[in-house]
C-alpha cells in the first residue's frame, strides 16, 4: 500500500501570480487538481497535501500546513500520512503526471529504497565558473533531469529526513537526503512533458498541453 504526499505550499514567486502557486487555474481548474487526478488513476486515495496558509485541503486528502522549505513541507506531510509501507512524494508544479509515472515509481521500489521519475539530458550540459569560463563538459549520456513523482521505503525516507533545517533546506529533491544516508536510489524513465511550472512560459506550456486531454466538443 502506498500513500502520497503532494507538495503545494510553495508561494510560487517565479511565476507571480499573485496567489500560491497550486492553486493557480490551469486549463480550467487549479493546478493541484491535475496531480490529484493523476494520483486517483493510479489507484492511490491516501493522499497528505501540504498547503499554504490559509488554504483549505483539497476534497477527499488530509491537509497539513507546508514548511519553510519543500523539504520541511515533506516531512510535515510524512509526519501526518497514515501507515503505509510505500511513500511516494509529487510536486504540485508538476501537473502533466500520468498515472503511469507513479506506477512505474512505485514498482521500481522492488529493486532500490528510492525510484525517481527522470529524463535524459538531451541538452549538452556544461560546467562554468563564476566568470562564465567553461570548465566542464559533462558526459550528457549518463545524465538525468529529475522529476518527481519519487517514491520510497517508508522507512528509508523518515531516516533520510532526520537531519537539521538547514541541511534540509539545501535539498532540492529528497532523493538526495536518500543518497547522503546511503540509501540506494535509482532513476525511471520519464519524458520532458511531465514538465514543473515554474514561469509564466511554462504555465502556457502546460495550457496548451492540457487542452490537449481535454474531451473536444462534437461538432454536429
Ligand atoms: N513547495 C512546498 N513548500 C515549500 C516550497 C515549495 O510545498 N516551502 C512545493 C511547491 O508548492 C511546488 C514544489 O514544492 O509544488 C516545487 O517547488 P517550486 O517549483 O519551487 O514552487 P514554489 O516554491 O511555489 O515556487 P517559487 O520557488 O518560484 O516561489
Ligand atoms: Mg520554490
Amino acid at each position: 500500500m502506498a500513500v502520497a504526499l503532494l507538495v503545494a505550499a510553495g508561494s510560487g514567486e517565479r511565476l507571480g501570480a499573485g496567489r500560491p502557486k497550486a492553486f493557480v487555474v490551469l486549463a480550467g481548474r487549479p493546478m493541484v487538481e491535475w496531480s490529484l487526478d493523476a494520483l486517483r488513476a493510479a489507484g492511490i486515495q491516501d493522499i497528505v497535501v501540504a498547503l499554504p496558509e490559509g488554504a483549505e485541503p483539497p476534497a477527499g486528502c488530509l491537509g497539513v500546513r507546508g514548511g519553510v522549505t519543500r523539504s520541511a513541507s515533506v516531512r510535515a506531510a510524512l509526519a501526518a500520512a497514515p501507515a503505509a509501507e510505500h511513500v511516494v512524494v509529487h510536486d504540485a508544479a508538476r501537473p502533466l503526471v500520468t498515472p503511469e509515472h507513479f506506477e512505474a515509481a512505485l514498482e521500481a521500489l522492488g529493486h532500490a529504497d528510492c525510484a525517481i521519475a527522470a529524463a535524459p539530458m538531451t541538452d549538452t550540459v556544461k560546467e562554468a565558473g563564476p566568470d562564465h569560463r567553461v570548465v566542464a563538459t559533462l558526459d550528457r549520456s549518463r545524465l538525468w533531469a529529475i522529476q518527481t513523482p519519487q517514491a520510497f521505503r517508508r522507512a528509508a525516507l523518515e531516516r533520510a529526513l532526520e537531519v537539521d533545517d538547514a541541511l534540509l533546506a539545501q535539498a532540492t529533491d529528497d532523493a538526495w537526503l536518500v543518497e547522503r544516508a546511503g540509501g540506494t536510489v535509482r532513476v525511471v524513465e520519464s519524458t520532458p512533458a511531465n514538465l514543473k511550472v515554474t514561469t509564466p512560459f511554462d504555465l502556457r506550456l502546460a495550457e496548451h498541453l492540457l487542452a490537449d486531454r481535454l474531451p473536444r466538443p462534437s461538432t454536429p
